[in-house]
């Protein structure tokens, strides 16, 4: 039982102010991007979890010199397409979708073989929406069926590519934003709405980038082999992170919470969206723009009379990350709610979609399921007493922190599996929970 945790007590009321780690997916930006400026970058608050010590210890592996200070990281990079190795290499991506999918793009004109590989979960994704347009660059990328493991080569005579990204999928869009870093010409994307950090960080960099935002699409336009400077840093914390404490505060009897200095770009918010068109009490407080992104603090109160929502598919790609926990939350509001077309949460970590499903028919929610269409009959007065056992088979980190949150709020006797899940994005998780007063064991 050494990696379960045991839970059987609900948490009493709390009022409390908190900090919560630095955004994975600004975190392995950062890094990938100060590895083709020339000299030294610095970061503070880089989130240190699994998936940003695999983008970390992969960038060594490729020749980048990478230190680790009290406060801050550096990182010496050599220029664009600077990695300097001597034989061919397998890179660990371990569960990081983002690092897998962003690096290939850095790895356009690799002189040497590269193998690219993951854990099990990582190992069941698909990679052909990668492959694609990293093969029209001119790539002859290697894979079973769009799968992990992949081989790549470099080609020297890339040619930029016009391309289409109709998933809203910020993994894409960024590989291909960073193979234009390398590649000769003016490379096109024109890209369904997702997160934008990847289009924030080259604009604060001064790259040569053209974006027009249009309703449904982004058209973006890099010229590559543009030559920059390192650059010094501060990461925001992590919106995706905060969403279990939001819900956390939200479910629990007369409480508040602070969180300070969260990331609050527009395309990642969707959870605060959704969760005010439900009637919940979140503010923001001190609204300020650093390095380009907009980071606040958030008060966020918990009350009654929580309501259903007919959830807009305009925020699917804002709170991609967030279903699982906005599911919890549905099966407490009044009424019933509709979430539509989220068959890309099956692509996630785990096959989210159908866990959530499984998940909240245990803990006895009625639930219809239909088409990538889920349908969930709220109850304000849902409690739980019985004993739940949360296997978490693809060790996905999101399952496991919703099952915590399930368990704190609604009762019941819990043993969650598989805690060190929560080491690829939120390590300190636990010990976050128990400053709120939570009993765990
Ligand atoms: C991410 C993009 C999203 C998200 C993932 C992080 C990123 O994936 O689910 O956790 O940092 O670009 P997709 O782009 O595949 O939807």
């Amino acid at each position: 039982m050494k990696n379960s945790v045991l839970i059987n007590h609900k948490l009493k009321p709390f009022n409390k102010k908190i900090l919560i780690g630095g955004d994975k997916s600004i975190s392995i930006r950062w890094a990938l991007t100060a590895s083709q400026a020339i000299g030294v970058s610095k970061a503070y608050n880089l989130l240190e979890s699994d998936d940003v010590k695999n983008t970390l210890n992969s960038l060594k592996k490729l020749g980048i010199k990478i230190f680790k200070k009290k406060k801050y990281y550096l990182i010496h990079g050599n220029g664009l397409n600077g990695f300097n190795y001597k034989k061919n290499i397998t890179l660990d991506a371990g569960n990081s979708g983002t690092f897998a999918r962003l690096i290939l793009g850095l790895l356009v004109k690799s002189k040497k073989k590269i193998s690219l590989i993951g854990d099990k979960s990582l190992t069941r994704r698909d990679f052909s929406r990668v492959i694609d347009p990293l093969n029209s660059f001119g790539l002859n990328i290697k894979s079973k069926k769009g799968k992990l493991p992949l081989e790549l080569e470099g080609n020297d005579y890339l040619t930029p590519i016009n391309y289409i990204e109709k998933r809203g999928s910020a993994q894409c869009k960024s590989c291909v934003m960073y193979a234009a870093l390398n590649t000769p010409g003016v490379t096109k994307i024109k890209a369904k709405k997702s997160r934008d950090h990847t289009e924030i960080l080259f604009k604060h960099l001064n790259f040569p980038i053209k974006i027009k935002k249009t309703k449904n699409f982004d058209l973006i336009e890099i010229r590559g082999l543009h030559s920059y400077s390192g650059f010094e840093y501060h990461v925001p914390s992590d919106i995706s992170s905060s969403s279990f404490f939001i819900v956390l505060t939200l479910l629990s009897k007369n409480s508040k919470l602070i969180i300070k200095n969260v990331n609050i770009n527009d395309t990642r918010t969707g959870i605060i969206k959704i969760l005010k068109k439900m009637n919940a009490k979140i503010k923001y407080k001190n609204i300020r723009k650093k390095m380009g992104e907009k980071v606040s603090d958030i008060y966020i109160q918990s009350s009654k009379n929580y309501k259903s929502i007919n959830c807009p598919t305009y925020y699917n790609s804002q709170a991609i990350d967030e279903f699982l926990i906005i599911f919890l939350f549905a099966a407490k509001a009044k009424g019933v709610s509709y979430f539509k077309n989220l068959g890309e949460l099956n692509q996630k970590e785990s096959p989210r979609l159908k866990i959530a499903y499984k998940f909240l028919k245990m803990i006895g929610v009625k639930i219809i399921e239909k088409k990538n269409t889920i349908k969930i009959f709220g109850n304000p007065n849902l409690k739980l007493s019985g004993k739940y056992v949360i296997e978490n088979f693809f060790k996905d980190h999101r399952v496991f922190m919703m099952s915590v949150i399930a368990a704190l709020t609604l009762g019941g006797k819990w043993i969650i599996k598989d805690k060190d899940s929560i080491n690829s994005s939120f390590p300190d998780f636990i010990s976050k929970i128990k400053s709120l007063g939570a009993k765990i064991n």
